[in-house]
């Protein structure tokens, strides 16, 4: 004690200071606890205020998929209104760890590590791009029109997580699927995702860039496809302005960004289609709203003879967003 007192008051409070800041939330709330019981509506107390302030949205949503990770529960079994709800001090520490992050505009399935998606669970990674609803419609889209296919020998370009391909392959058991992808975290991600949910054997990934005349792995040269699909990235360049921290600070641009006009990876994506599909295979591809007619008008200038323009199809918000297109 006496040794406290010799040293100035004004490193005293320094050393406070720095302590509340490292983990302030932890000692004091565990402090707090006593090694008992936090109500949740108590943990609660002044994070949604905090969460607004950051700019969140959809505060609740926020709230109660943090609450369920801390109390490791599936979303839909945790009560919406929490009072039956308690934190033990080690999950009171959590919650706040996960709320800090939040408030950083740290996206929720990176701090949750794993995402729904369709029927299947995916881990994510940090920055493996997180797979996003409307890649749901695209994929439950292109799932009915292969329902009734004998046997399909499926290509994904840029595959991320591997959300696209192992929902196909979890719903449809005639799909073998093929991944190409630049990214080796989520390469590694796509693989490690079609372990878990128990589809490597007709599942293979390989860490490549498509680039212009070198579409495909040296080994998957020779191979043709009845049905390749992408996501490709499709932001505009100088779209990246609007959108949220979440998006520019903690993905990965090279899984956005789309040159231009948005269709810099989409056209090696034609390309690699012209030569990589056999005739009559079909080429899906979700991109942005302005492009169908985009893509419609460069298939008549550009691939005539070689790709043409089936459909384009709308998403929820009647954006047409989906495209499909045949080797011809
Ligand atoms: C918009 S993300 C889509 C990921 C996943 N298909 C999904 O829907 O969640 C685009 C993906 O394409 C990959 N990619 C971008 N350019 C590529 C290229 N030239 N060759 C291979 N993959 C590419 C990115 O790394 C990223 O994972």
């Amino acid at each position: 004690m006496l040794k406290y007192l010799k040293r100035p008051l004004l490193t005293l409070r320094q050393s406070a200071t720095r302590a509340l800041s490292n983990s302030t939330k932890t000692t004091a709330t565990t402090t707090a606890t006593g090694g008992r019981l936090i109500e949740v509506n108590k943990a609660l107390n002044g994070w949604e205020a905090k969460l607004k302030d950051a700019g969140v949205q959809d505060t609740d949503f926020n709230l109660k998929c943090i609450v369920s990770h801390v109390l490791k529960r599936k979303f839909n079994t945790v009560p919406d209104d929490f009072s039956q709800l308690k934190f033990n001090s080690a999950q009171l520490a959590d919650f706040e760890r996960f709320l800090e992050a939040r408030c950083a505009r740290m996206p929720l399935q990176h701090i949750i590590g794993e995402w729904d998606f369709m029927d299947i669970t995916l881990k994510t990674a940090p920055t493996v791009f997180i797979p996003r609803p409307e890649t749901e419609e695209f994929v439950r889209l292109v799932i009915d029109n292969y329902k009734r296919a004998e046997h399909v020998n499926m290509l994904e370009v840029g595959c991320g997580s591997g959300a696209m391909s192992l929902s196909m392959l979890h719903a449809l058991p005639q799909v073998q699927a093929t991944a190409i992808e630049r990214s080796k975290a989520a390469t590694a991600l796509a693989w490690e995702n079609a372990k878990l949910l128990g589809l490597q054997q007709r599942f293979e990934v390989h860490n490549h860039t498509m680039e212009t005349d070198k579409y495909m792995p040296e080994s998957l040269h020779d191979k043709r496809y009845d049905l390749i699909i992408s996501n490709p990235p499709y932001v505009k360049t100088d779209e990246f302005q609007y959108l949220h921290p979440e998006v520019v600070v903690y993905e990965n641009l090279n899984a956005l960004d789309g040159g231009s006009d948005g269709l810099r990876v989409a056209r090696l994506v034609f390309d690699l289609a012209c030569v990589h599909l056999r005739p009559g295979g079909k080429l899906w591809l979700e991109l942005g709203n302005e492009h169908p007619p985009l893509v419609k008008t460069i298939m008549h200038l550009q691939y005539e003879g070689r790709l043409k323009f089936v459909q384009s199809y709308q998403d929820q918000y009647k954006r047409e967003r989906f495209v499909q297109l045949e080797k011809v």
